[in-house]
């Protein structure tokens, strides 16, 4: 697919649902007692697999539009089946479900593509089988137990998705879970545990909970996803003249990392319509174009920018100034070693990139990329990123393997062609 330059992005777009929060929607609901209705569940292949799993295990999900799909429950009393689940490209859904098996008698093999065969599992065989599962990896295979411990976790890597594991384990633990994070990850699983009646106990850098009789979530209102709408502000900051409006757009503090560092940068990003929906902030973005000066990322920031590194790297590329990302050597093992893809893709577009063990370092011109040929080695952020880049070249960006966005934003190119004017 052909990504042509653009002029500018204008107009104003809604983005869909939350992919992080309509796996949990799904996955919190096949666990509640009664229904769960879902609005603005956000369908993508990745949410797909997740509906798929928990029908594999004979719970009832009815679609009853695109964006809406009513759960029906009753997972909690289930056990013993056991097939054998394709959790396709999705990390959320299989580390996520592997805590739920956990704690059900029987025996549970998970599996995926290949993409998902080759990431890290060890990380939750870990703390799950320390609780009394006996969880071995390559391939995924969860002997779960009715009997199983509470624990004090420190998880050895920031991630949302070992933390929700353990978290899900420990509803049906005999006493106190807790999960000690060295830095703040997106907290969706314990709000979404805590709005259906479990016990959670949050503070700066742990969460407790107890385990839980019976769960309800009765809705859930998913907002738009801020990882799909980071592409278009990234556009409409680059491309001069640019004013775009993102509308329901989840501004969970822990997922914004983004806009406080194109902030630094000198972006010109409004937040407006703020307010709370099913205990998650949301609210509109008005994005005007702006220059850039270099900043550098590492540390405690980067799990909240987790997913849009692969975009700092691109406004980098055009602010002015040396730019850095330290800390990050988790983009190795997400869909594909973005270190790897972010670094080559963007120096074949004339981007000066360079290659650390736990992060890039750009210098930034205040020019746009030429552009050329990128291939998302069927990584969706990867894709994105690939288009954005054209957008903003001087000759566009032949994206490679473009189908790939369909993992978490099927209608993305159409999107970006209805904002782009040439
Ligand atoms: C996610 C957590 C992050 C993120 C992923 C979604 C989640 O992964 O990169 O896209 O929904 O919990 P890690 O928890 O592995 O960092």
């Amino acid at each position: 697919m052909k990504v042509e330059p653009a002029g500018t992005v204008e107009g104003h777009i809604a983005v869909p649902g939350d992919k992080s929060i309509s796996h949990r929607a799904v996955l919190i609901g096949a666990l509640c007692e009664g229904e769960t209705h879902v609005r603005g569940f956000g369908r993508s292949a990745d949410t797909q697999s997740t509906i798929d799993a928990v029908r594999a295990f004979g719970v009832r999900v009815d679609d009853v539009a695109d964006d809406e799909l009513i759960v029906y429950g009753g997972l909690a009393r289930r056990g013993g089946l056991t097939p054998a689940v394709d959790c396709g490209n999705s990390g959320t859904l299989i580390r996520l479900l592997a805590g739920i098996l956990a704690g059900r008698p029987g025996r549970f093999e998970l599996t995926g593509d290949e993409s998902l065969r080759s990431r890290p599992m060890q990380r939750i065989a870990e703390p799950l089988n320390r609780m009394g599962a006996h969880v071995t990896t390559n391939p995924l295979v969860i002997e779960g137990s009715d009997a199983l411990r509470p624990i004090e976790y420190v998880l050895p890597v920031a991630s949302a998705q070992v933390k929700s594991a353990v978290l899900l384990a420990g509803l049906n633990a005999d006493g106190t879970t807790t999960v000690i994070e060295p830095a703040p990850t997106r907290d969706h699983t314990e709000l979404m545990l805590a709005a259906a009646g479990a016990r959670v106990r949050r503070r700066p850098s742990s969460v407790s909970l107890e385990p839980a009789g019976s769960l309800q979530l009765g809705e859930v209102l998913v907002p738009g996803d801020f990882s799909s709408a980071a592409p278009f502000v990234v556009a409409a900051t680059l491309l001069a003249g640019s004013n775009l409006t993102i509308h329901d757009v989840g501004l969970n503090p822990r997922r914004t990392g983004l806009l406080d560092v194109l902030e630094r940068m000198g972006a010109r990003i409004t937040v407006f319509n703020r307010r709370k929906a099913g205990g998650e902030l949301i609210g509109d973005l008005e994005v005007h174009s702006a220059e850039l000066v270099a900043t550098d990322v590492a540390g405690e920031e980067v799990p909240r920018l987790v997913d849009e590194l692969p975009l700092f790297a691109l406004a980098a590329a055009r602010a002015r100034g040396d730019s850095r990302l330290t800390g990050a050597a988790e983009l190795r093992v997400k869909e594909t070693d973005r270190i790897e893809t972010v670094t080559n893709g963007l120096r074949g577009l004339g981007v000066r990139i360079r290659e650390r063990d736990d992060g890039f370092e750009v210098k930034g011109v205040p020019a746009r990329p030429i552009g050329g040929r990128m291939s998302a080695n069927g990584d969706h952020r990867i894709a994105m990123l690939a288009a954005i880049a054209g957008v903003v070249s001087r000759e566009g960006v032949e994206v490679g393997d473009a189908d790939a966005v369909a993992i978490s934003f099927p209608g993305f190119f159409d999107l970006l062609d209805s904002v782009s004017k040439r």
